[in-house]
């Protein structure tokens, strides 16, 4: 019940954003990742959960195919990247920048993204969840010996395999209910509410920016 209520509010706080109104309650800016269609069931029938209809930035974005993905300016120093199939976030503070997942099929991309937003180097590497698909690239960062951070859950699940994944390290710093990530002027809200998508899957939030992100388990319609 929870996590309809968290979905309701988002997918409302989604047609705030695109229709401009203020008064929608509890407005969030959302991160709404992987344009791979999914058949989601139609909402509760409850009357007192409303959803209002998809906005347009929803739709997905024309990707240059000399470059292969596009950046998103969320506003505030938050950027959404995209190569059509797979999403990530980072967040450019005054003290580095911090990258919420690595996803390889974009890979070295995230880079060159990076790169052509700011010189400041990667300092935090955040880990959504275990999945090779969203973080199979947190390697292509270890030039800059990033500081990782990730649930518990997540860091004992890498720890277990065997091998360990040398494209996946181990995360430096874990939690297991919440943590608040503060760097320079950037902060990134990390909260874990039990296994949703998988065990270890993180509620994220930019409060200044007001971006919420729920890995695989908020999509487009
Ligand atoms: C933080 O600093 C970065 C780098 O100067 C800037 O781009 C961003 O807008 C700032 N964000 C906030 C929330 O102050
Ligand atoms: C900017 O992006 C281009 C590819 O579009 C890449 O060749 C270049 O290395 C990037 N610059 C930086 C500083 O990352
Ligand atoms: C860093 O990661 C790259 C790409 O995954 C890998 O080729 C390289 O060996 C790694 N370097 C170190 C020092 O771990
Ligand atoms: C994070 O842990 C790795 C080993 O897993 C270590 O090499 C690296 O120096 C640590 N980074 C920081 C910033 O402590």
């Amino acid at each position: 019940m929870q996590l309809i209520c968290m979905f309701s509010v988002l997918v409302l706080a989604i047609g705030g954003l695109a229709c401009g109104q203020p008064h929608v309650h509890d407005e969030h800016e959302v991160v709404v990742r992987d344009s791979v269609k999914l058949k989601i069931p139609p909402g509760p029938s409850d009357p007192q959960i409303q959803f209002a209809p998809l906005p347009s930035a929803v739709d997905s974005v024309a990707i240059d195919p000399t470059l292969g993905y596009f950046v998103g300016d969320l506003g505030g120093g938050v950027y959404w990247v995209t190569d059509g199939s797979y999403n990530n976030m980072f967040m450019v503070s005054t003290h580095g920048v911090i990258v919420v997942d690595t996803p390889p099929t974009i890979g070295h991309k995230l880079l060159y993204a990076i790169g052509n937003t700011t010189r400041l180097p990667v300092t935090y590497l955040v880990y959504s969840h275990l999945h090779a698909d969203h973080i199979g690239g947190a390697s292509l960062f270890n030039t800059s010996h990033p500081t990782i951070i990730a649930h518990a859950e997540t860091r004992n699940r890498l720890a277990t395999l065997s091998p360990l994944d040398p494209l996946r390290p181990l995360p430096n710093i874990t939690f297991e209910g919440d943590y608040t990530v503060f760097v320079g002027n950037q902060t990134l809200e990390l909260s874990y509410h039990g296994p949703n998508h998988n065990p270890g899957n993180l509620f994220m939030y930019a409060p200044a920016q007001r971006v919420a992100v729920l890995v695989d388990v908020i999509f487009p319609g």
